[in-house]
């Protein structure tokens, strides 16, 4: 049997969270106890998280539900699922976001793209997205603007409040923007976006957006900041498929929205989740680092810092809390 297939049919049966021995596994899948450790061995290296207990055999940490195209469609009314030319969905490649970019779709064409596992996570500013597999979402949504919007800087920031509506829908409420575009939960992150964009602007152009939302990370994952995860938020483990339908639901409307009205319809929810606001923070826009209090986010999506020479406009940039002596 091709070894991919043994793969999933693995993963169905470990889905349940429950114990297999070796043995049984093996037989299910008609190979030897050995080659269901190697298996076991690569899925682990990717970072699933399994557990050997001696005598009792393997499980998940969790049950795992795994990604499905026909639950995902099922979830989305008509007239979205009408507007989605395609939905690829993959166990492992190296980032949704670079998946979609190298793509070459017909003018028009709203492709969705999810994976169990990124290679090579992207993150924004250039850092790596920790990515293990089964744990978290992972997903990408490729637009084509016919010519650029406006206010196109502050599309990241849109998506953004797409996402929390999202988030809301699927019952996690309360959670908070840190400019420019990530999700936040009790001041750690659950996500972030990252916009990519192909194109000639201001002519036709596409841009990726990607989503990474925290869903059950192992424990001990490092990635190099305080983080959190909707099973830490949520004290369960939400659906992953209808947390991607509730994206696309949320996205292909705010994408609609944005095109038309820019980031006017946005700005208000943006305000009333900023995790920012009046706060003291450290920004930098890639040259200057500057201080200040976050005073919340202009018409065109720029962070507005109040500072000793006076308010200040960061259109792009990164910032951080500092934390009041
Ligand atoms: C950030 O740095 O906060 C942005 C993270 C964006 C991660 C997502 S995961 C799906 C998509 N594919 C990628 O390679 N990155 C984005």
């Amino acid at each position: 049997m091709h070894s991919d297939t043994t793969r999933q049919r693995l993963l169905d049966l470990l889905a349940d969270g429950q114990f297999h021995s070796g043995e049984a596994l093996g037989s299910a899948l008609q190979v030897s106890r050995g080659a269901v450790w190697k298996h076991l061995q690569a899925l682990g290296a990717l970072g699933l998280d399994v557990h050997r207990v001696p005598g009792r055999g393997y499980r998940l940490a969790r049950p795992l539900e795994r990604l499905s195209e026909a639950r995902i469609r099922q979830a989305l009314a008509p007239a979205i699922d009408h507007r989605l030319h395609a939905l690829l969905l993959f166990d492992s490649i190296d980032s949704t976001n670079a998946q979609l970019l190298a793509r070459k779709d017909g003018p028009g064409a709203v492709v969705a793209c999810l994976a169990e596992h990124q290679q090579a996570g992207r993150g924004r500013r250039g850092r790596n997205w920790v990515s293990p597999f089964g744990a978290n979402l992972y997903f990408s949504l490729s637009w084509p603007f016919a010519s650029l919007p406006p206010d196109f800087p502050a599309l990241g920031l849109a998506v953004g409040v797409a996402a929390r509506r999202a988030l809301a829908d699927i019952g996690v409420s309360h959670v908070q923007l840190k400019w420019p575009n990530d999700l936040y939960f009790n001041g750690a992150k659950l996500g972030g976006v990252l916009l990519e964009m192909r194109g000639e602007p201001p002519g036709a152009c596409r841009v990726v957006v990607g989503i990474g939302i925290n869903v059950a990370m192992p424990r001990d994952t490092d990635v190099g900041q305080a983080w959190t995860d909707l099973e830490q938020t949520t004290g369960g483990v939400p659906s992953r498929n209808a947390l991607a339908a509730a994206l696309i639901t949320h996205l292909v409307e705010a994408l609609e929205a944005f095109e038309n009205d820019g980031f006017a319809p946005f700005r208000g929810e943006w305000q009333a989740a900023d995790l920012l606001a009046g706060e003291p923070v450290d920004v930098t826009d890639g040259r200057e680092q500057l201080q200040g209090t976050a005073r919340g986010v202009a018409a065109d999506g720029a962070l507005e810092l109040e500072t000793p020479g006076g308010i200040r406009r960061i259109v792009a940039g990164d910032a951080t809390l500092r934390r009041r002596a």
